[in-house]
């Protein structure tokens, strides 16, 4: 339940004392080092307070700078400011899961995190190269540890207190509810692809039943082209009520309860993307009767990321 009718200032509620959610999240997957500062620091003046990073990729020192000279430049307290990033897949080992944590915190220049998702279920073998290939140029998935036994990990964070919420990214119902079940702390958060040709209804019942908060990604499809942002749907009720595709596709994810990612990476976008509000309810309804379905990222069957470019030499 977001707690203020104003999306851009509304945030969710996180279970076990983890504080709340902003529904906005502006997402630093961006390949180009200076355009991650930029757009970082646009997101910020344009009012965005919440940050996704992850250490897969490969900015998180970027955005650390930009959120550290955007909230001096602003006036910005690190508390005013929700900031999570992601365990990656090589990084599943217990052992290894504490020097990710704190490599990753160094790199944004924090002291704690806000939210601290495992960025896949998928186990990699672990290493320095984020994309361990056999000569067949296949995933080398790692066998010897289980999601719960990185989840263990996750757990210890949180009760040292330098990160208030754990959660999963990339994970279906299947693999959740084991996990649900299993875990001392239950994830605060679930962040996956979701718009309308992706509304994944049923994991957002057992979110709102179990009081975690669906973040979802890809709202305008990634951009891509035909998709959500070029439905006929949203196009004419984006001319009906005066506000772009993107605006609608964020209001509706915004409007059905999902906290949501979004990434202008011009100040212009910055300030469009985050200057959304309620639809009408007839406009809303038929958002939800849109009958195309389609997942545009394979992340959540493979563990391999579909929009980060996989090294040559691996
Ligand atoms: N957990 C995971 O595995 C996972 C996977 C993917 C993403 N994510 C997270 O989710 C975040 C969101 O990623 P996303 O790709 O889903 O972002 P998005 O904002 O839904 O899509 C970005 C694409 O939309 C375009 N765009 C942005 N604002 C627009 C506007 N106002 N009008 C028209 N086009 C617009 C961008 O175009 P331009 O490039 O031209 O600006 C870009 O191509 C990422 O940054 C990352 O933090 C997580």
């Amino acid at each position: 339940m977001i707690e203020s009718s104003d999306f851009r200032t509304g945030t969710m509620p996180l279970n076990h004392g983890g504080g709340s959610i902003p529904v906005l999240g502006f997402g630093t997957l961006i390949p180009d080092p200076a355009v991650t500062i930029t757009a970082t620091r646009s997101a910020l003046e344009a009012g965005f307070r919440h940050f996704d990073c992850a250490e897969r990729y490969g900015n998180e020192r970027e955005v650390g700078e930009a959120l550290q000279a955007g909230l001096a430049a602003g006036g910005i307290a690190r508390e005013d400011i929700f900031v999570t990033t992601k365990l990656w897949n090589t990084n599943h080992r217990p052992e290894r899961v504490q020097p990710a944590f704190d490599a990753s915190l160094n790199r944004l220049k924090l002291n704690y995190l806000d939210l601290y998702l495992i960025h896949t279920p998928y186990a990699f073998q672990p290493g320095d190269n984020p994309d361990p290939r056999d000569q067949n140029n296949n995933v080398m998935y790692d066998r010897g540890v289980t999601l719960l036994d990185t989840w263990r990990a996750l757990e210890d964070l949180a009760d040292n207190g330098r990160c208030r919420a754990i959660g999963l990214s990339d994970i279906g119902l299947n693999d959740l509810l084991p996990l649900y079940e299993s875990a001392r702390i239950k994830p605060s958060v679930v962040q996956v692809e979701s718009h309308p040709y992706l509304p994944e209804t049923e994991l957002l019942e057992f979110c709102r039943q179990n009081g975690i908060v669906l973040l979802a990604f890809a709202p305008l499809g990634h951009g891509m082209r035909p998709g959500p942002l070029g439905d006929p749907v949203i196009l004419a009720i984006a001319a009906r009520v005066g506000k772009t595709p993107a605006q609608v596709l964020l209001a509706w994810a915004a409007q059905r309860g999902t906290a949501l990612l979004t990434t202008p990476k011009t100040a212009e976008r910055a300030r469009e993307n985050f200057d959304i509000s309620t639809l009408p309810q007839d406009a809303f309804d038929e958002i939800n009767r849109i009958q195309t379905r389609q997942r545009l990222n394979d992340v959540v069957n493979t563990g391999s990321p579909g929009f980060i470019p996989r090294a040559k030499s691996a």
